[in-house]
C-alpha cells in the first residue's frame, strides 16, 4: 500500500498528468487481464481529464473497445439531468471515443428506491467481476473542501456491501449512490483529482495530521494492495509544509 503526491503547476498540467497515468493503467491492465475495469468520478475537477481522453494521443493510444466504464458516485438524477455524472462523462468523453456501450455501467437512479438501485448496480458489479469481491483497476475520485470523496461524508457511518445509497448528502443532490470505501480500497490503484485553495486545510489536516484529518473519508482511501496517487495543483497544495 503505498501513498504517492504530485503537485502540477496548474489545472491542465494535472489533466495531462491524469490522463498520461489512465493510459499507463489501462495498457497495464488489459496487458494483464484483458481488460480495463475503471470507476469514475463526477463534479467539476475531471471534466478537464475527460475531455482530454478524447482527444489524442489518448484517443487512439487506450484500447477503448477494452476498457470498462463504471461510476464511483452518481446523483440520483435522470441521466439527462445537468447534475447526471453519467451525462458528464457522456458529454465530454464516451460520445468521442470509440466504446462500446455495453462497456458502459450507469448507476441506476431511475425506476426504483435508491436502495434498491443500490442493490442493483452491487449485483451488476459481482457479475462483472464473477466469484471475486469488485476490485477495479483504476478509481478515478475527487475531494471536497469538507473532505468527502465519491459520495461518503464526514460523520457517516460506514457502509455495509459494494454500493450504497446516501440520503441528505451535504452537497447537493440531497440523494446519491456511491461505491463503498472497502470497493474503493480494494483497487488496485486509486487517483485521486484535487485543486483550488478552498482543499488546502483539508489537504494539510490529511497529509500532515491536521486535527481530525484521519477521520475523514478522503484520508480513509488507500489501495490496499496498490498505490493511492494525489494528484494536486499548487492551490490545493499551498498549505503542505514541505
Ligand atoms: C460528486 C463527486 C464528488 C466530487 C467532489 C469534488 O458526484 O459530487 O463524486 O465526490 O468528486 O465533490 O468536486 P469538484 O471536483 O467539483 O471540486
Amino acid at each position: 500500500m503505498t501513498r504517492e503526491l504530485f503537485i502540477a503547476e496548474c489545472a491542465s498540467d494535472l489533466a495531462r498528468e491524469a490522463a498520461d497515468r489512465f493510459a499507463e493503467a489501462a495498457t497495464r491492465a488489459i496487458h494483464r487481464h484483458g481488460r480495463f475495469a475503471v470507476a469514475l468520478s463526477g463534479g467539476g475537477t475531471p471534466r478537464r481529464l475527460y475531455s482530454l481522453l478524447a482527444t489524442p494521443p489518448y484517443l487512439t493510444a487506450i484500447d477503448w473497445p477494452r476498457v470498462h466504464i463504471f461510476f464511483a458516485d452518481e446523483r440520483f438524477v435522470p441521466p439527462d439531468d445537468p447534475d447526471s455524472n453519467l451525462r458528464l462523462v457522456q458529454e465530454t468523453l464516451l460520445d468521442r471515443v470509440p466504446i462500446p456501450s455495453a462497456n458502459i455501467y450507469p448507476m441506476p437512479t431511475q425506476g426504483a428506491e435508491p436502495e434498491a438501485s443500490a442493490a442493483r448496480y452491487a449485483e451488476t458489479l459481482k457479475a462483472f467481476f464473477a466469484e471475486s469481491p469488485p476490485r477495479f483497476d483504476l478509481i478515478l475520485l475527487g475531494m471536497g473542501p469538507d473532505g468527502h470523496t465519491a459520495s461518503l461524508f464526514p460523520g457517516r457511518p460506514d457502509y455495509p456491501g459494494s454500493v450504497a445509497a446516501v440520503r441528505d448528502s451535504p452537497k447537493p443532490p440531497p440523494t446519491r449512490l456511491t461505491l463503498t470505501l472497502a470497493t474503493i480500497n480494494r483497487a488496485t490503484q486509486i487517483l485521486f483529482l484535487v485543486t483550488g485553495a478552498d482543499k488546502a486545510g483539508t489537504l494539510q489536516a490529511i497529509f500532515e495530521g491536521g486535527k481530525g484529518g484521519a477521520d475523514l473519508p478522503a484520508a480513509r482511501v488507500a489501495a490496499e494492495g496498490g498505490t493511492t496517487v494525489w494528484l494536486v495543483d499548487r492551490e490545493a497544495a499551498a498549505e503542505l509544509a514541505d
